[in-house]
């Protein structure tokens, strides 16, 4: 297994260039099972979780190619209609290919993703809203199968703005009859570049970009090229990674829009930030005011920016609190954390973090994405080595994170780890 070992002191400068967005990319591929043909996806991040959605499209039928940063997939053999537990329990995005499936050809089983390290993530909604539309659903054998004959538009008001729900319920009612309306939807970016490549589909939806979607369904959809938006976390993790190291760093190819509550708290807590259309200029003084966050959906806080926050704020000069209202249980960074030396108290969805004069280095794991990126943040600002195991979950949402850290200065390497048996 590889592990990454950084030595933190340094203080990071230059340009990097921000990938496309995994959560962008993701729903788009599975889109393409909605219309036989040919598209061209560019602005692909290499990531392991394309990867894995490009194999659960390749077992369902489609043709998957893909270099150089673009995707090619050609539909239209389709005729497994399955996604298998062992892709989905990597991969829990994988549930996006049920609503394509049983809108376009009237059944879709996916196995039921069960929980993740940091809690149950159920799919209830995506379930609910299926059924809503008029899909048969049952559970059998730890898949989740859907049948329709033809889906039927209906109005769903989701209890919660779920990014995946929505995804999925979108995906299955375009090519419904009649009319669909989705009530409290999410206007994550990632969302709304899905509702935006749908609509060059051919896909009849109003109210892009809001909580209200209203999409009369077509008869067909047709294949089209698309460029993938820029990865907002990723853009945010290396905003952190150029203010707790004192750096001077430009982000390039990345969209600061869809980063103004990261941009307003970071120029909260002390950080001179400039920004134009596709760029964002950090430099820091190393003095860090302590800021708290609260996580929400967009345009509040991410909670995918959660974690990086945490270990900003380990340093910074007094306290701050953390709470995660969207994921309650995702912490598990906290006792990592803690092992290099930051001050936290975690009291059920709330972290408090005491600022401290610094972090030392020690071997810690990762134990999710997130969680990873954070623990490689620390490792940038802690004195001494840090090695961090387990890194393959970098490895799902981060192009080559260890490559662009080097590019600005980072004293960082990956390496395979030494099991002791
Ligand atoms: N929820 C339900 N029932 C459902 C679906 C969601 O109760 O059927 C709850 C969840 O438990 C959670 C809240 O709704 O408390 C929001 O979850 P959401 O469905 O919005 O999350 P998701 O679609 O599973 C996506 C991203 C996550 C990101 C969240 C929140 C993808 C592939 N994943 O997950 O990204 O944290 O939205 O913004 O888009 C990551 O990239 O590291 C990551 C975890």
């Amino acid at each position: 297994m590889d592990r990454i070992v950084v030595t933190g002191g340094k203080r990071l400068q230059g340009t990097v260039h921000i990938s496309g967005a995994k959560n962008a990319v993701l729903p788009i591929m599975a889109a393409t099972l909605l219309a036989d043909g040919t598209y061209n996806l560019d602005n692909v991040p290499v990531l392991k979780d394309v990867k894995t959605m490009a194999s659960l499209l390749d077992s369902i039928g489609s043709d998957v190619q893909f270099e150089n940063h673009s995707l090619l997939i050609k539909t239209g053999s389709s005729h497994n209609f399955e996604a298998p537990y062992d892709l989905v329990k990597t991969m829990r995005a994988s549930i996006y290919v049920l609503g394509p499936l049983v809108s376009r050809f009237g059944y879709g089983k996916v196995s039921l993703p069960g929980g993740c390290a940091w809690g149950p993530r159920p799919v209830n909604l995506h379930i609910e809203g299926l059924k809503k539309l008029g899909a048969k659903v049952e559970i059998q054998n730890g898949y989740i199968v859907a049948k329709a004959k033809r889906l039927k538009g209906a109005k769903i008001t989701l209890d919660i703005p779920s990014v995946g729900a929505t995804g999925n319920i979108l995906m299955a009612a375009v090519l419904a009859k009649g009319t669909t309306l989705i009530e409290n939807a999410a206007k994550e970016p990632e969302i709304t570049s899905l509702e935006m490549f749908l609509k060059k589909m051919g896909a009849e939806i109003n109210g892009i970009g809001t909580e209200r979607l209203e999409i009369e369904g077509v008869e067909t959809l047709e294949a089209v090229d698309e460029a993938i938006i820029s990865d907002r976390i990723e853009s945010g993790t290396f905003l952190i990674a150029g203010h707790i190291t004192g750096g001077d760093i430009r982000l390039e190819k990345t969209q600061p829009l869809f980063l103004s509550s990261i941009i307003n708290k970071l120029r909260d807590t002390g950080a001179e930030i400039e920004e134009g259309p596709d760029w964002i200029h950090i430099k820091s003084n190393e003095q860090i005011h302590p800021i708290d966050v609260t996580t929400a959906v967009y345009p509040g806080f991410p909670t995918d920016m959660q974690a990086q926050w945490m270990v900003l704020m380990s340093i910074a000069n007094g306290s701050s609190i953390i709470t995660d209202n969207i994921f309650e249980d995702r912490f598990t960074h906290v006792a990592e954390l803690k092992r290099l030396g930051a001050n936290i108290t975690l009291d059920h969805n709330v972290a408090v973090v005491k600022g401290v004069q610094y972090l030392s280095g020690a071997p810690v794991m990762s134990t999710d994405l997130r969680a990873s990126a954070s623990l490689i943040l620390a490792g940038l600002i802690a004195k001494g080595k840090t090695h961090i195991s387990r890194v393959y979950h970098i490895d799902r949402g981060y192009e080559r994170i260890e490559e662009k850290l080097k590019l600005l200065g980072a004293e960082i390497y990956r390496d395979q780890e030494q099991l002791i048996v």
